[in-house]
């Protein structure tokens, strides 16, 4: 399992630094289940020196598809490892929404983000008017073929999948258990198709969309189901951290 906070534009430093000892201080360690926040670019170095230690992961929320050079206002791959990061979210749908990331752009990103030891929580998801349609197979099918493409992978650690039906985010709508799982479990065997048996199951697959304390554990608890990319409830010590003990829950039933 795997559950990482996306606090998107949210969080000064100050905000940022508090946020991040609570949860140190709270969450604790966990047996089975990976802990990662992705906060804002200017407030990777100072968390990640409060989590240093901790077994908290730190990820960031984009990067840039190049190592260096005259691109203003971008960050770069090895710059996010030179400040302890670990994940880096790539094609969140509010990228390719308000910022015109397409899947070729997230696939760059992602063989960047894996050529610098960096692992990529790769996002996908429908539309609602595409939920409506029901096209939300092929819309996912599609983006994950064309996301990962040129992809490798050696052990399955390398890369992270996230499931995020653009409708369910910030919306408090919640896509249902089963629409999850049926969701999941299409992924999966697009993944084993990609990169076979053991690597495909060794893939991540979160889900993320009004994850919330309340409906943590039935969406974990369904197959395919590896983990949570929480939004809004990642801003709180105390919803964080009861998604956590949900995502172990769910880990040992
Ligand atoms: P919410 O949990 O706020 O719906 O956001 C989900 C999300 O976009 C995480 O990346």
């Amino acid at each position: 399992m795997l559950v990482a906070g996306n606090w998107k534009m949210n969080l000064d430093l100050a905000a940022a630094r508090q946020l991040t000892s609570g949860l140190v201080s709270t969450i604790g360690k966990t047996e089975t289940t990976l802990v990662a926040i992705c906060p804002p670019f200017v407030d990777l170095d100072a968390t990640y020196n409060i989590l240093h230690g901790s077994g908290i992961r730190l990820g960031a929320q984009n990067m840039h598809e190049l190592d260096s050079g005259a691109y203003t206002g971008e960050i770069s791959a090895p710059m996010l490892k030179a400040v302890g990061c670990h994940y880096v979210i790539l094609g969140h749908s509010e990228r390719r929404e308000y910022f015109g990331e397409t899947n070729e752009s997230i696939s760059r990103k992602a063989l960047q983000a894996q050529r610098h030891r960096l692992v990529p929580i790769v996002c996908v998801g429908e539309s609602l008017a595409q939920r409506d349609g029901d096209r939300q197979n092929a819309v996912v099918e599609e983006q994950i073929r064309q996301s990962l493409s040129g992809i490798s992978i050696a052990k399955g650690s390398e890369l992270v999948l996230a499931y995020e039906p653009v409708w369910a985010i910030g919306t408090g709508r919640t896509a249902s258990p089963d629409q999850v799982e049926a969701m999941h479990t299409h992924i999966r065997s697009l993944l084993v198709e990609l990169f076979g048996q053991k690597n495909g199951y060794a893939v991540d697959i979160l889900y993320g969309g009004s994850v919330k304390p309340s409906n943590a554990l039935e969406l974990f608890a369904r197959s395919n189901v590896d983990g949570g990319l929480i939004g809004g409830a990642s801003l709180s010590v105390d919803d964080f951290a009861s998604i956590v003990r949900s995502a172990e829950s769910a880990a040992s039933s």
